[in-house]
């Protein structure tokens, strides 16, 4: 496999260029290899330990954030592996807002006194550093989905002696370079942008530790949490075109969100690009871009809110984030959802059409409510 970061392209190109060979004959794209043993003697044995079409997706999301990758079956699997890592009973810091799957696990894990878990009131950085000094792992949803605040990086990660892990599903590798403020690992729901067309399940850890690729190889090939060749393959094809989505997006959900601030339909924007934001000098100062999801309040309760979300048309009224298409949702509409997030909260994220349709399917929502 060819090594693209040596060659000192910018990023648009290493995406475009990475895990193909330039062999003469060689393909294009690397062939879906469904084959799960391997004749001796090569690079690979039994498709569980590592695969052809992990090689070259793994050596594009390092590309991203100058890291090791490992790929895993979903985010989830790929937060289960971090837990992993960690003795019986370790103590590990959350915020009290964050993803509801990872929090309801989180819970899960204490209760069975798997670890000793401190969940922290979100966004108050001095009681996460507090908490974070003697924890074996602090695990920041950075900006929180949905609540879109935001755990500062850097500070946290020096305060503790133990691992410091980001999801940086919400704001994007080309948006927020954790190892880069500190540390430990960075985690990715590669189900939302990374795929960008919501048609696979996927996870993945990037670190510059070798000693915790190491570990986490092994968990994974001994949990067997791993991703199929074919998804492997989409996900290394939906990420060509990262960049050109990102942009797009991030344009759009800037734009949506500025217009929706003087809405009269509207009580809050939660969008770290705007400068009523309370964490806009902190983001500001941590991401290059916030990305394409944000959240509303609109001005009546729950039920209201509902409405809103079942009037849309261009809207597609369901779950999960990061796709060309634009999504939103109430998510206390799940039960799982932290009481934390308001109920009259409803997350909005932007896709790639064009923004005037966008606005004028969600103001003729939203004037239903
Ligand atoms: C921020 C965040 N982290 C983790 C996950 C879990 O990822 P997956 O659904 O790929 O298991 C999600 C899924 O919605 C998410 O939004």
């Amino acid at each position: 496999m060819e090594n693209s970061r040596s060659k000192h392209w910018k990023l648009a190109t290493r995406l475009i260029q990475a895990g193909r060979s330039h062999e003469p004959g060689a393909p294009l794209n690397p062939n879906i290899t469904l084959s799960t043993g391997f004749s001796a003697g090569g690079d690979f044995g039994y498709s569980r330990n590592n695969q052809p079409n992990w090689v070259a997706t793994q050596s594009a999301l390092g590309e991203l954030e100058n890291a090791e990758a490992l790929l895993f079956s979903s985010g989830m699997a790929s937060f289960n592996t971090v837990i992993e890592l960690l003795p019986l009973g370790s103590k590990v810091v959350a915020g009290d807002v964050g993803y509801s799957g990872i929090d309801k696990r989180l819970k899960e894990l204490a209760a069975q006194n798997r670890i000793n878990l401190t969940l922290v009131p979100t966004a108050n950085q001095g009681a996460m550093i507090n908490a974070a000094k003697d924890a074996a792992l602090v695990w920041l949803d950075t900006p929180t989905n949905p609540t879109m605040r935001i755990w500062d990086i850097r500070a946290i990660s020096a305060a503790t002696s133990g691992l410091t892990a980001v999801d940086n599903t919400l704001a994007g590798s080309l948006h927020q370079a954790p190892l880069d403020l500190g540390a430990d690992i960075s985690m990715h729901s590669a189900t939302k942008q990374l795929s960008g067309h919501s048609d696979l399940l996927a996870g993945a850890l990037l670190t510059r530790n070798p000693d915790l690729l190491t570990k986490l190889t092994e968990i994974r090939t001994l949990t067997g949490a791993v991703l199929s060749a074919f998804d492997s393959y989409l996900l290394l094809r939906g990420m060509r075109t990262l960049q050109l989505r990102q942009e797009r997006a991030s344009a759009n959900a800037l734009d949506l969100a500025e217009r929706l601030s003087s809405h009269s339909k509207i009580a809050k924007v939660w969008h770290l690009g705007l400068k009523t934001h309370p964490d806009f000098q902190l983001a500001s100062a941590q991401m290059c871009g916030v990305g394409s999801v944000f959240s509303i309040e609109i001005k009546g309760d729950a039920q209201a809110a509902e409405k809103v979300s079942e009037a849309t048309k261009l809207w597609s009224h369901s779950t999960s984030l990061g796709g060309v298409e634009s999504q939103l949702e109430r998510r206390r509409r799940w039960a799982n959802e932290p009481i934390g997030v308001p109920e009259n909260l409803i997350r909005l994220s932007v896709g790639i059409e064009d923004v005037e349709d966008l606005w004028q399917d969600l103001d003729q929502a939203l004037m239903q409510s």
